[in-house]
C-alpha cells in the first residue's frame, strides 16, 4: 500500500475540517473502569442500529473495551467542555465517580455519566482493525437523554481549542 503524496500538513488541515463531535466513552472490565476523551464516533447502520467509535490500540479504553465487549458513548453538555482535558488521560475512580464526576452501572456493566445530556449504551458488535486504532462497532442496548433536558445542545470538537487527528506525529 502506498503513502498518500498529499503534505502531511495539508492532510491535517483537510481533516481536521471533518466536524466531529466531543463526549466520553465509559468503559470497564472487572474492577477496571475509565472514561476517555472521544471525538471519533458516528452512526454506521439502520438495522440493526449501530454506532462505531474508533479506539486507539494503546488506550486504556481500547484494552477495557475489548475485555467486557460493550461500552458507553456519553455526550455532553455544550457550555461544559471542561473534562474533555482531565479525560485524555486514563481517569481515577473513587466510589461511584471517575475523575470526581458521578457515574452508574449500565444493562452491560459500563459506567455511565449521570452529567452526560444523552448517553449511547452498546455492545459490541464487530471490531475493525485500521491500524493505530480499532473501530469498535456497537449495537445499541440502552440510549436515552438526562432527565431534566429536553433537546441539549452537545459538545463539538469546534467548541474548543483542542484537535485529534490527522496524520501520525510523535504520539497522538
Ligand atoms: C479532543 C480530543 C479528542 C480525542 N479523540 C479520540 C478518539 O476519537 N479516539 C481515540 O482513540 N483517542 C482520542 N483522544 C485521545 C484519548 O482521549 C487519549 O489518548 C486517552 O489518553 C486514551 O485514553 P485511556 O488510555 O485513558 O483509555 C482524544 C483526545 C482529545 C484531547
Amino acid at each position: 500500500m502506498s503513502e498518500s503524496s498529499v503534505p502531511a500538513e495539508t492532510l491535517n488541515r483537510v481533516l481536521w475540517k471533518i466536524p466531529n463531535v466531543l463526549c466520553l466513552v465509559g468503559s470497564r472490565h472487572g474492577d477496571e473502569w475509565n472514561g476517555m476523551t472521544q471525538s471519533w464516533v458516528t452512526q454506521v447502520a439502520m438495522e440493526p442500529v449501530l454506532v462505531a467509535i474508533s479506539v486507539d490500540v494503546k488506550a486504556v479504553t481500547n484494552r477495557l473495551i475489548k475485555g467486557q465487549s460493550a461500552f458507553s458513548v456519553n455526550l455532553w453538555d455544550r457550555e461544559d467542555t471542561r473534562p474533555f482535558v482531565k479525560f485524555s488521560k486514563p481517569a481515577t475512580k473513587e466510589e461511584m465517580t471517575l475523575n470526581g464526576r458521578p457515574i452508574r452501572e449500565g444493562q452491560t456493566g459500563v459506567p455511565i455519566f449521570e452529567e452526560a445530556v444523552a448517553f449511547i449504551e452498546c455492545t459490541l458488535w464487530q471490531t475493525v482493525d485500521c491500524g493505530t486504532h480499532d473501530l469498535f462497532i456497537g449495537e445499541i442496548v440502552d440510549a436515552g437523554f438526562r432527565a431534566d433536558v429536553e433537546d441539549p445542545a452537545v459538545a463539538r470538537m469546534e467548541d474548543t481549542r483542542m484537535k485529534y487527528g490527522g496524520v501520525k506525529r510523535g504520539g497522538h
